[in-house]
Formats: C-alpha cells, structure tokens, sequence
C-alpha cells in the first residue's frame, strides 16, 4: 500500500469544521480504495498563538516540511486583532508559502451549472465558466522589504511596502501559466501595471520573453491589471488562465471567487518547484474562503472549496487523475440534486448543513 503522507492544519473560525468533511473522505478513500493516506495535524493563525504564542510552531514547521502535501483549512478572527503584527494569524500561512517555496498558486473559478443562478451575475455570463487564475504567491509586495512603518518625529509616521520581482521569478510563473494553458483552453492573459509600476514593466518584459522562447503555440496577450478586474465582471468567459502577481492575484481571485456563486466554492493549490532528484513538489491545498468567524461553530459553513482543494491535492500531489475527477464530479452531482450550504441555497432548493453536504459528496463518491 503507498504511504501519502498528509498535514492538516485546520485553523481558526470554519476551518476545522470544513477540514472534518476532507477527514471523513480521507478515511472512506484508505478503507475503500486503499489509498494509503497517512495524517498528522496540527495547529496554525490563532488556534497556534493560544497555544504557542506564535502563528506557527517550529515543530509544525517541520512537519510540513516532511509532508507529501500541507491541507489548510483557514486563519483568523477578531480575537486575534490585538496581537503583535509578526505573530498575527496571517503570518503562519505567510510563512508556510514562503519557506516551503510555494511560488505558484492556482485557484481556478468554475461555476458550476447548478449555481448559475446564484452569482450576483446574470446566470450567461457565469454559466460554463471555467477560468484559472494563477497567482504567483512568495513574491512582490508581500515580502518585498524594506516593510516598515518608521516615525518621522514631526508628528507624522511613513509605512513602506516594497512590491520586488527578480527575473526569474517572473519567468518561472509564467513557464507554469503557459504549461497549464496547454492542458486547457490554451490561452493566457497577463496582468499587472506597466502604465505606473516599474514591476509591471519587467513583468510585461519578461513574459513576452518567456512566450517567445518556448511557448508561441499558446495565445498570449496583456491587460492592465484594473482593467482585467473590469472584464472579469464584464465577460469572464473570455479568459483562460491569467496570469498576475501576489497583490493583483489576492484580489482578483477573490472577484473570480464571486463569479462561482459563493466564495465558499473556490479551491486552491500552492505549489513549489518539483525536486530535480525525485520529481517531488512541496504542495499546500486551501479554500479561498477566509476563516468567517461570524458563522463558525454553527455547523452551516460550505465544505466545498475544501474538498475541491484536496480533489486538487489528489491531482497535483498524487497524480490520483480519476479520484479526482470523480471527486469534482460528485461535488457537481450533489448541487445537481438540489443539496445546498445556505450561502448558495436559492429557492426550490434542499437548504443543509457542512455535515450534511461533506455526507452526500461522499456517498456520491462512493457511487460513482
Ligand atoms: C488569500 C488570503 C491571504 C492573502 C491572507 C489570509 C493572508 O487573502 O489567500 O487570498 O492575502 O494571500
Ligand atoms: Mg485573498
């Protein structure tokens, strides 16, 4: 039997309930399939700094080092806005990219048939949508430093944020967005803001390099990043995959996420460069979903980008193809069937629970 060494680190506010669901599908995969999928967790965001007194511990750290692939739930809520700005819940997942190299991140929007009708879109503009956005995710303003907020003695303060990319880290994320439009609708378009940024000139430069190097079979073409953010809600469906940095590709991933019917449904995948020895690529699969302190607990939060973030896993950590096609499929059947979390539960529809919806997509799993 393999051995898939998995690291869950649930979280604060709905992670934990989300990841229970991925946990009984864990468990039904080994018993029914054999799969092998070892778990260890552990703590991370708020949940780590009541323990720890740090948004990750050293010891978790490590743990995901070792891991095949790191399942994040989600960080945060109000009881940790007074804590120090180096160990605030954010940090911990900031680290876990940063130091496991996690320069790629893919979050693809698809609005699923059934949810159509529950994008504050009209339904033809999102119906068949399938877009992907690829963030690159270790880079620019995120990390760049000077990061500071310094007192300039005369009353005043000055808060700094450097948005930095080298080179190389523009080229490797585009040689992953060209890679993927191959096995999709072949097309990629490039965002950032050349017409104000420094860093979107090199961008825009090293791309259009990276293209005509290896990839002039793919259809490439560039888009202001604000203007990008105008026609992901004017027609999304003329994109394929995008391609953006860490700053633009937080926030349009999460206009993406809207087009989907509810942020609740889109996934992600956060992946390193593959090991030139054996193949292997560090990997971590998380909701977009933040944490929703406001309905945490509650048992009514929407499982689905957790469990179509580890179909991903299935597919990007373990080349697991047919799980994880049968796995997006019974989350498509399962809206199909009318089954809905309340934040995308419309009229005429079955109105349940995260149990309830983690339940069903197994059983559907399990059908199939
Ligand atoms: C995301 C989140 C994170 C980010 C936060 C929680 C640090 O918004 O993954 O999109 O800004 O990257
Ligand atoms: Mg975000």
């Amino acid at each position: 039997m393999a051995s898939r060494k998995l690291l869950l680190l649930p979280g604060d506010g709905i992670g934990p309930e989300a990841m229970t669901e991925v946990k009984k599908l864990i468990a039904a995969m080994n018993a029914d399939l054999g799969a092998g999928f070892e778990t260890e967790e552990g703590l991370v965001g708020g949940s780590a700094y009541d323990a720890h007194g740090k948004a990750i511990s050293e010891e978790d750290m490590a743990k995901a080092m070792a891991a095949d692939a790191v399942l994040f739930g989600a960080v945060g809520g109000p009881k940790w806005d007074g804590v120090p700005y180096d160990v605030r819940p954010e940090a911990g997942l900031l680290r876990l990219r940063k130091d496991l190299e996690l320069f790629a991140n893919l979050r693809p929007a698809i609005c699923y048939p059934a949810l159509a009708a529950s994008s504050s879109l009209k339904p033809d503009v999102v119906e068949g949508l399938d877009i992907l956005i690829l963030r690159e995710l270790t880079g620019g303003v995120y990390f760049g430093e000077p990061k500071e907020i310094t007192d300039l003695g005369n009353g005043q303060k000055r808060a700094v944020d450097t948005q930095v990319y080298d080179t190389f880290e523009i080229e490797r994320i585009a040689s992953v967005a060209f890679e993927l439009a191959r096995t999709r609708g072949n097309k990629v378009c490039s965002m950032e803001k050349h017409n104000v940024m420094k860093s979107g000139v090199l961008w825009k430069e090293v791309v259009t390099e990276t293209h005509k190097a290896k990839y002039q079979d793919v259809e490439l073409t560039h888009m202001l990043a604000d203007a990008g953010g105008m026609q992901l809600v004017r027609w999304p469906k003329q994109f394929d995959v995008i391609l953006t940095d860490n700053l633009f590709g937080d926030m349009l991933s999460d206009v993406a996420a809207m087009l989907t019917g509810s942020l609740g449904m889109l996934p992600s995948a956060s992946l390193g460069a593959p090991d030139p020895v054996s193949g292997k690529r560090k990997a971590l699969y998380e909701p977009v979903h933040g944490s929703a302190p406001d309905i945490a607990g509650q048992g009514i939060a929407n499982p689905i980008a957790m469990i179509a973030s580890f179909a991903m896993c299935l597919r990007y950590s373990f080349n697991m193809i047919e799980e994880a096609d049968r796995l997006e499929k019974a989350i498509a059947e399962v809206l199909n069937d009318g089954l809905r979390t309340p934040d995308i539960m419309s009229e005429g529809m079955t109105k349940i629970g995260t149990a309830q919806m983690g339940d069903a997509i197994i059983a559907k799993f399990r059908a199939l």
